[in-house]
C-alpha cells in the first residue's frame, strides 16, 4: 500500500508535469500528496523545490484541476444551489451538548474553522476531549470517524477521555484507540505537525483535527513588538493551511485560543481573542465561552450565517453537557 493510505491515487509520483528531483525534493519537505500542494501553495513548494513561483504557481493549479476532476474540489462556477444542496448532505459533528449542537446549526461544521476562544478553565479542552469521542459515533465497520488532536499546552488527557467514553457508553480503549495525538514541542514543531497531518488524516480516516491551543507557543516565543509582524505572518499561514487541510480532507478542523485583555475596554468586557485581525478573519465560526457559576456560556461572536447569540452548556462527567433545568 502506498504510505498515502488511500490517498494513492493523489500521490505525488502520479503528477506527470514534474521531473523526478522535483518530486524527490517535495518528498523532502513533507509533500505527499498532490493534496499537499493545494494546501500548502506556491510559495511553500517553491520554497521546497527552487523552482520560480510563477511555476509553482501553475503547478498549484494542476494540482487543483487534478482534484476537481476526481471530485474533491467542485468545479468553479457552480449555481449557489448546488451549493445549498451539498451543505445539507454535509456531516457535522456532534459536540455532547444539545444547546451548543443548536447554537452551531446541529453540530461542528466539516470543511470550517470552529475557534474556541475563552479565559482559562472555561472548558475549551473539555469541548475538544469530548468531541474526540462524539466524532466516534458516527463510527461503523467500514467507516472509521478517529479524531487527530494536536496537543500543544500538554493538557491532552487520554484518562479524561477513558472516563467521557465511559459516561457515553463507549467502550474506553477503543475510544482511546481512535484518538491520534501529536504533542507539540514548539511553533516549529507545531507547523510541521499541522503540515504533515493530510498523511495522517487520510491513513487514519480522521473525520475532526483539533487544534488545542493554536496561539501558545506563539505566544511564548514571539515576545514584544519588534517580533509582532513574524508571529502574525507564521499564525496566519498556519491558519490558512488549516483551512485548506478541512477543505481538501473534507474533515472539522477545531482551534482553542486564549484571550488577552483589550487596553481600551472601559466598559463591558475586557476580553478580547489572541492573534488579532489574522485569526478573526480566518476562523469561520467563533465562539467566546464565559464562566456563569457552574455552567458555562457559549456565545457565537463570528458566523457567517448565525446571528450573534448565548446558550448555556455544562462541564460533566461526560465532557460537556446540558444544564439540568
Ligand atoms: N471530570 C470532570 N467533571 C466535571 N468538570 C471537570 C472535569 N474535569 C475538569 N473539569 C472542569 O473543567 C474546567 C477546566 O476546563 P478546561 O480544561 O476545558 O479549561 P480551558 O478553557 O481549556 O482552560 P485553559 O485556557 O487553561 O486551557 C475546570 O473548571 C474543571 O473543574
Ligand atoms: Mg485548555
Amino acid at each position: 500500500m502506498s504510505d498515502t493510505g488511500n490517498d494513492g491515487i493523489f500521490d505525488i509520483d502520479t503528477l506527470k508535469d514534474i521531473g523526478p528531483a522535483t518530486k524527490t525534493c517535495l518528498r523532502e519537505a513533507g509533500f505527499r500528496s498532490i493534496k499537499d500542494l493545494v494546501i500548502r501553495g506556491p510559495t511553500d513548494i517553491a520554497e521546497a523545490t527552487g523552482i520560480t513561483i510563477e511555476k509553482c504557481t501553475l503547478l498549484c493549479n494542476r494540482a487543483r484541476e487534478i482534484l476537481e476532476d476526481k471530485g474533491v474540489f467542485d468545479k468553479p462556477f457552480i449555481t449557489a444551489n448546488q451549493i445549498y444542496e451539498k451543505r445539507k448532505s454535509e456531516y457535522r459533528i456532534a459536540t455532547g451538548s444539545k444547546n451548543l449542537d443548536e447554537l452551531l446549526g446541529g453540530g461542528i461544521e466539516t470543511r470550517a474553522i470552529t475557534e474556541l476562544y475563552g479565559e482559562y478553565g472555561t472548558g475549551k479542552t473539555q469541548i475538544c476531549h469530548t468531541l474526540c469521542v462524539t466524532v466516534q459515533q458516527n463510527e461503523s465497520e467500514d467507516n472509521l470517524s478517529r479524531a487527530l488532536y494536536v496537543d500543544t499546552e500538554n493538557t491532552f488527557r487520554p484518562e479524561r477521555i477513558a472516563s467521557i467514553a465511559s459516561a457515553r457508553k463507549f467502550d474506553p480503549n477503543r475510544a482511546l484507540e481512535n484518538i491520534i495525538v501529536a504533542k507539540a514541542y514548539n511553533s516549529a514543531h507545531q507547523e510541521v505537525i499541522i503540515q504533515e497531518s493530510p498523511n495522517i488524516i487520510s491513513l487514519h480516516n480522521i473525520k475532526i483535527m483539533i487544534v488545542d491551543s493554536i496561539v501558545s507557543h506563539y505566544r511564548a516565543e514571539f515576545l514584544g513588538r519588534s517580533f509582532l509582524s513574524e508571529r502574525q505572518q507564521r499564525i496566519n499561514r498556519l491558519l490558512h493551511i488549516l483551512l485548506r487541510i478541512g477543505e481538501t480532507c473534507k474533515i472539522a478542523v477545531v482551534i482553542t485560543n486564549q484571550i488577552q485583555s483589550s487596553p481600551d475596554a472601559i466598559f463591558g468586557d475586557p476580553h478580547i481573542a489572541t492573534g488579532g485581525n489574522v485569526m478573526a478573519h480566518t476562523s469561520t465560526y467563533r465562539l467566546y465561552l464565559k464562566k456563569a457559576g457552574k455552567n458555562r456560556i457559549a456565545r457565537m461572536v463570528d458566523s457567517p450565517y448565525h446571528s450573534e447569540r448565548e446558550i448555556l452548556f455544562t462541564l460533566n462527567e461526560q465532557g460537556i453537557g446540558d444544564p439540568q433545568k
